[in-house]
């Protein structure tokens, strides 16, 4: 594996890094209008992250230097450049939240999982995360799972949301 400098932007070379699927993102999204957030959103859902060599491609594709795209994908929070869990566990921190006892929660799934707050499990099947006020301070403490919300979540019930967590296409 080499690294180069492009335009400044580091660029590495995953050699087996499967580009089938972001050729057909930008097949259906290429030529419209402001569609470099879309494709960047399309791709990181379907990698999970934005690896180097796609974002390379969609720079390829779309006629705009690497350092641009890396310019945009790290102004944004919701695109990440590293490899994260596929389901995310958010605990919110905020201040209804905290009263309620989200840091007991915290501490829990975190040592559930075996991670602190910001990492991936080593099975890459979730990443900690902690968030600000997600608006449901009515049924604080509030953690989520993906888009599955668990409200007034008690220690016991945030541990064992976790451990026994099966994502909906697994059913
Ligand atoms: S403070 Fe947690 S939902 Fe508002």
């Amino acid at each position: 594996m080499s690294d180069k400098e492009t335009n400044g932007a580091k660029v590495c070379c995953e050699s087996t890094m499967d580009l089938q699927p972001i050729n057909v993102i930008l097949g259906e999204l290429v030529g419209k209008k402001g569609m470099l957030i879309p494709v960047l959103q399309k791709a990181q859902k379907e990698y999970g992250y934005l690896p180097e060599l796609v974002l390379l491609r969609i720079a390829e594709e779309l006629e705009i230097s690497p350092s641009e795209i890396y310019g945009v994908a790290t102004f944004y929070a919701q695109f990440y450049l590293e490899p994260r869990g596929r389901h995310v566990v958010r605990i919110c921190r905020g201040t209804a939240c905290h009263v309620k006892g989200a840091t007991k929660i915290t501490d829990i799934v975190a040592e559930t999982l075996g991670v602190g707050v910001g990492e991936s499990t080593e099975d890459m099947k979730f990443v900690l995360e902690d968030v600000a006020c997600i608006g449901a301070c009515g049924i604080a403490p509030v953690m989520m799972i993906d888009e599955k919300t668990y409200g007034s979540v008690t220690v016991n019930e945030a541990k064992e949301a976790v451990v026994n967590f099966v994502p909906p296409e697994e059913d």
